[in-house]
C-alpha cells in the first residue's frame, strides 16, 4: 500500500464531524465492566453486547471506525454476519488492537512495558485478510513517585515504534497510543510535564525507525489533573494545557490526534474536547475521540445485559456518538447535551 493509500485512511478516521469508538477491551478488562452490571463475562455475553454496539443505527454519522479485539475481529451477528462486514457496510472502517498488554518492566517497580512484537507480522497480515484497516498499540505511563522513569519511557517508545512501521509496511494504519493514566493525585502541571517527554521519546523513536508521520494517528490522554488531586482544572484549562503540549511535542505532519477518555467521564470528556475545536486558534492537526468508557458508560448500564434493552441502549450510544461528533466541530453545549438527550 502506498503512502497515499496509509494517509488516506489515516484522514478518513479524523474526518470532521466524526472520530472512533474502541471496543477492544481486553479479556480482563471487559470482565471489570461487565463487573459493574452484575453480568458475568463468558464468549456469548461478549459476543452479544459488542453486537449491540457494532450493529447500534447511526453510529456511520458520527464514527469513523470502531477498535476491535481479537476475540471480537473474528465473531458473527445473531444471524451469522461477521463482525467487520458489519461495520464495512455502514462505512465504518473496523480496526484492531494488536499489544498484549502491558506487563511489569524488570527493575522499574511500579512501571511497565507493553508487549505483543513477536510474531506481529503474521498477526497483522491476517487482521487483514479479516477485514482490519487500521490497528491500535497502547503503552502505559504512570505517575508517581519518582516515576516514570526515562528507562520506562523509552521501554514504551521502542516497541510503539517498531509496530507502527510494522503496520505501515502491512498496509494498516497504525494508531500510536501512549497513554499516560489519570488515576493519581498529580497536579495539572505535572501531568503537563510527563506528557510531554512521553510524546518527545514517542515521536524520537517513530523517526529512527522510518515511520511515515503522514500516515499515523496519535491516541493520547489528555493534560488533565490526576483523580485523587484536589484541585481540579477547569475545561478551559484542560483545553489550554492540552494543546500547549501536543503543539509543543507533536509534528504538525500527522494525520490527526484522537483522545482517549481515561476515566473522565462522559460528558467532561466532550466538554473537554469541543473546548479544545472551539478555541479561537487553528490546530495543527483534527483533533478528535476514540473514546471507550465516555462513548459505551451509558449505553453499557442501560443494557444491564438484558435483550429488551437493547434498543434503549443503543439510543443512549447514539446519543453520546451524536455529542462527540459535534465536539469535533466546537458545536456542542451543555444546552444540547439536555435538548438531545430529552
Ligand atoms: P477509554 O476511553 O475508556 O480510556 O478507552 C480508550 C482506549 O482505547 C484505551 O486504550
Amino acid at each position: 500500500m502506498s503512502t497515499q493509500d496509509l494517509q488516506a485512511i489515516a484522514r478518513a478516521l479524523v474526518a470532521p464531524g466524526k472520530g472512533i469508538l474502541a471496543i477492544d477491551e481486553s479479556l480482563p478488562t471487559i470482565k471489570k465492566r461487565f463487573e459493574g452490571i452484575g453480568l458475568e463475562s463468558t464468549e456469548e455475553t461478549r459476543r452479544a453486547y459488542r453486537e449491540l454496539l457494532i450493529t447500534s443505527p447511526g453510529s456511520g454519522e458520527f464514527i469513523s471506525g470502531m477498535i476491535l479485539f481479537d476475540e471480537t475481529i473474528r465473531q458473527v451477528t445473531t444471524q451469522g454476519t461477521p463482525f467487520p462486514w458489519v461495520l464495512s457496510k455502514q462505512g465504518i472502517m473496523p480496526g484492531i488492537k494488536v499489544d498484549q498488554g502491558a506487563k511489569p518492566l524488570a527493575g522499574h517497580p511500579g512501571e511497565k512495558v507493553t508487549e505483543g512484537l513477536d510474531g506481529l507480522r503474521e498477526r497483522l497480515i491476517a487482521y487483514r485478510q479479516l477485514g482490519a484497516q487500521f490497528a491500535k498499540w497502547r503503552a502505559v505511563i504512570t505517575i508517581g513517585e519518582a516515576i516514570p522513569s526515562r528507562g520506562c519511557l523509552e521501554a514504551n517508545a521502542q516497541p510503539l515504534a517498531r509496530y507502527a512501521a510494522l503496520c505501515q509496511e502491512e498496509g494498516l494504519v497504525p494508531i500510536v497510543e501512549p497513554e499516560v493514566l489519570m488515576d493519581g493525585d498529580n497536579t495539572i502541571d505535572r501531568c503537563y510535564e510527563i506528557t510531554e517527554a512521553t510524546l518527545r521519546s514517542v515521536f524520537n523513536a517513530l523517526y529512527v525507525q522510518r515511520v511515515v508521520l503522514e500516515g499515523l494517528v496519535l491516541k493520547t490522554n489528555m493534560v488533565i489533573a490526576g483523580k485523587q488531586c484536589l484541585r481540579q482544572a477547569s475545561v478551559a484549562e484542560v483545553a489550554e494545557q492540552t494543546t500547549r503540549c501536543l503543539r509543543n511535542a507533536v509534528p504538525s505532519a500527522i494525520a490527526g490526534i484522537v483522545f482517549l477518555s481515561g476515566g473522565q467521564s462522559a460528558e467532561l470528556a466532550t466538554a473537554h474536547l469541543n473546548a479544545m475545536n472551539a478555541m479561537a486558534v487553528t490546530h495543527p492537526w483534527p483533533l478528535s475521540f476514540s473514546y471507550g468508557r465516555a462513548l459505551q458508560a451509558p449505553a453499557l448500564k442501560i443494557w444491564g445485559g438484558h435483550h429488551a434493552n437493547v434498543k434503549k441502549a443503543q439510543k443512549a450510544l447514539y446519543h453520546r456518538e451524536k455529542c462527540n461528533g459535534l465536539a469535533t466541530l466546537g458545536r456542542y453545549t451543555e444546552a444540547l447535551e439536555k435538548e438531545l438527550a430529552a
